[in-house]
């Protein structure tokens, strides 16, 4: 059985005042009892070394939001593997619609980030998505297969990464892909890793949903059978909603 993953994608939001309130009203809420999810959260950089001190000794685990694939160098305003490595961090969204889209990541870039993360000791949360013209002109699945095939180039496993689909017309729009219409993509993604690293690896690999997650849809979202989780936005600011997700 696949155990949930839930992840808070902080985008860019709170600072260090805000941080520590969040985190310390996660921590009150995680401590009663034993999470139904495994928690990650993602806070910009400026506020991982906080983050790193307040969330030892509790469940939540902490990743950031974007890196390099350079080693170091003459790259101003850019963040290392090892930079991220060495706030404690364990995870590292790659490849999220905000970054595709307002920033141009291809999926050229997004893969030898995916590559820097891994043999960095990182696990990337790889996400993916149709736009919504896409959904409409019925290019969904050609466009997640390129996603997945150009992103995973020259990955041969897949233990340390997680995936999330992540409709870009459902990111921060209120909008929710329905439970079925997520499952049916999910379900394709994990078909198609099965063709590409056999049915052991596509069985284990956790594969998330994103896109105005809430408190009050999480629980339909997470019961489908291929949905193992969520990386949440919006919901994930308040300590209260997002806890509620965790406890789907
Ligand atoms: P949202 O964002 O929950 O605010 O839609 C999700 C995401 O971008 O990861």
């Amino acid at each position: 059985m696949r155990r949930k993953v839930v992840a808070g994608n902080w985008k860019m939001n709170n600072d260090i005042n805000a941080t520590v309130d969040l985190i310390s009203a996660l921590k009150a809420g995680l401590k009663s009892s034993e999470p139904k999810s495994d928690v990650i959260i993602c806070p910009p950089f400026t506020s991982l070394e906080t983050a790193k001190e307040l969330v030892k000794n509790s469940n939540i685990k902490l990743g950031a939001q974007n890196m390099h694939f350079e080693e170091n160098g003459a790259f101003t305003g850019e963040i290392s593997a090892a930079m991220l490595r060495s706030t404690g961090c364990e995870y590292v969204i790659l490849g999220h619609s905000e970054r595709r889209t307002i920033f141009q990541e291809s999926d050229e870039l997004i893969n030898k980030k995916i590559k820097k993360a891994l043999s960095s000791g990182l696990k990337p949360i790889f996400c993916i998505g149709e736009t919504l013209e896409e959904r409409e002109s019925s290019i969904t699945f050609d466009v997640i297969t390129r996603q997945i095939q150009k992103g995973l180039e020259g990955i041969s496993s897949l233990e340390s990464i997680i995936i999330a689909y992540e409709p870009v017309w459902a990111i921060g729009t209120g909008k929710t892909a329905s439970p079925a219409q997520a499952e049916e993509v999910h379900s394709f993604i994990r078909n198609l890793l099965t063709k590409m690293y056999g049915e052991k690896e596509a069985q284990s690999v956790i594969i998330q949903y994103g896109g105005s997650v809430k408190a009050d849809n999480a629980s339909e979202l997470l019961n489908m059978p291929n949905i193992d989780g969520a990386l949440v936005g919006g919901a994930c600011l308040k300590a209260d909603s997002f806890l509620a997700i965790i406890n789907y």
